[in-house]
C-alpha cells in the first residue's frame, strides 16, 4: 500500500458525501453495455479523516446506520475497496496512518449503493486531505475502482449515483461510462423497501455471468426486451407518464425474475406494494435479498404506500419514502 501523497492536514473539516442510489431499470444487463436508469437518493454516506502520526496503515470506525449483519458481512469487502482507493490515489500510509470515521443518514443495505457511497465520500475525504485536486469525474474514477473491491467487474452505475445523484442514464460502452442526466417533469415520489437480507453482489453478478455464457442466445434475448424497457422508460419520463412508468417497472421486474434474481421477500413486498396502489413495483439492484422499489402516484399515495407495508407485509424489514429530484445536482 505504499504511495507517494502525504497529507497536508492532520484532519478533514468539508462535509465529505457520497449519494445512496436506487436502480429503476437495468441492474445486471448493465453490466454488459444495457442503458440503466438510476436515481440518486438524498440520503448519504459521509467521511471523515484523521491522521494517526506514526501508526500507519489505516482503521475505520463506520457509524453508519446499517441493517442487522450488513457491516460485518461487508467487512473484508470494504477493507479490500478502501486500499484499491488508496493504492488508485497513491495515498501513503506507511507512517502515518488514517482513521476513517463514516457516518451520514444512509442506511447500508444491499440494494442501495452503500458501497459506492462509502467510496465516494472517501474519494472526496481523502482529496482534501492529501490536497489531490480531483474533479468529479477523477473523484467517480476513484470510487470506480474502488467498487471493484466490492464486486469484480463493477458497471461503475452505483458510483456514477453516488457521485452525481439527481436522475441518470447510465451506461458503459468500449470500458468508457456514459450518463447523462434524465430531467423529470415533477419529482418521483418512491418508496424503497428493505427486506434486510444482505446478498453478496460478487455471487450474484457472477451467477448472471455464468448464465449468460451457458445461454447465451437467451440472454442475447433477455437483453434485447430489456432495450425495448428502457427506450419506453425514457419516454415516459420524458413525458411525466407515471401510469406508463409503473407498469414499464412491472416488466423490468419479470425480467428480474428470468435472470433468477429476485426471491420470496422481494416478491412479497412487489405483491404488497401493487395491492396499496403503487403504479408500478420491482427488485432493485442486486437481488435475492436487498431491496424493491415502488413508485408511487404522489405524495399522498407515497405515505399509504409506506404506511400499508410497514404494518402488513412482514418481508418488508425497512421502509423508506425518497423523492427523485427533477435536476441531477452535484455532490459537495
Ligand atoms: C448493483 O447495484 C448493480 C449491478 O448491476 C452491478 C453493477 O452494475 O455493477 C447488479
Amino acid at each position: 500500500m505504499a504511495g507517494q501523497r502525504k497529507a497536508v492536514k492532520a484532519q478533514t473539516t468539508g462535509d465529505h458525501r457520497g449519494f445512496g442510489k436506487v436502480i429503476l431499470f437495468g441492474e445486471h444487463v448493465v453490466v454488459y453495455g444495457a442503458t440503466a436508469v438510476v436515481a440518486g437518493v438524498s440520503e448519504y454516506t459521509n467521511c471523515q479523516l484523521r491522521l494517526t502520526k506514526g501508526v500507519p496503515g489505516f482503521k475505520v470506525v463506520d457509524n453508519r446506520p446499517a441493517v442487522p449483519g450488513y457491516k460485518v458481512e461487508k467487512a473484508a469487502e470494504q477493507r479490500k475497496a478502501h486500499e484499491l482507493v488508496m493504492n488508485h490515489l497513491s495515498i501513503d500510509l506507511s507512517v502515518d496512518g488514517l482513521e476513517i470515521t463514516l457516518a451520514g443518514p444512509l442506511v447500508p443495505s444491499s440494494g442501495i449503493g452503500a458501497s459506492a457511497s462509502d467510496v465516494v465520500a472517501l474519494s472526496r475525504a481523502l482529496n482534501e486531505m492529501y490536497a489531490l485536486k480531483l474533479n468529479e469525474e477523477e473523484i467517480n474514477h476513484s470510487a470506480f475502482v474502488g467498487e471493484g473491491g466490492y464486486h469484480g467487474t463493477p458497471s461503475g452505475v452505483d458510483n456514477t449515483a453516488a457521485t452525481f445523484g439527481g436522475l441518470l442514464t447510465y451506461r458503459r460502452a468500449g470500458g468508457v461510462p456514459k450518463f447523462a442526466s434524465l430531467p423529470v417533469p415533477t419529482p418521483l415520489y418512491i418508496v424503497v423497501v428493505s427486506t434486510g437480507i444482505t446478498a453478496s453482489t460478487t455471487k450474484v453478478v457472477g451467477d448472471v455471468r455464468k448464465m449468460k455464457e451457458d445461454k447465451p442466445e437467451w440472454f442475447a434475448g433477455v437483453m434485447s426486451s430489456y432495450d425495448n424497457i428502457v427506450t419506453a422508460a425514457s419516454k415516459a419520463i420524458n413525458a411525466g407518464d407515471l401510469k406508463g412508468l409503473g407498469a414499464l417497472l412491472d416488466t423490468n421486474h419479470l425480467l428480474c425474475r428470468d435472470l433468477t434474481i429476485s426471491c420470496p421477500e422481494l416478491e412479497d413486498i412487489v405483491t404488497h406494494s401493487k395491492r396499496l396502489g403503487a403504479l408500478g413495483a420491482k427488485m432493485s439492484g442486486t437481488g435475492r435479498g436487498g431491496i424493491a422499489v415502488a413508485l408511487a402516484a404522489s405524495k399522498e399515495d407515497q405515505e399509504k404506500i409506506a404506511a400499508g407495508l410497514t404494518k402488513d407485509c412482514k418481508s418488508a424489514r425497512f421502509v423508506w419514502k425518497y423523492s427523485v429530484a427533477p435536476q441531477a445536482t452535484k455532490s459537495k
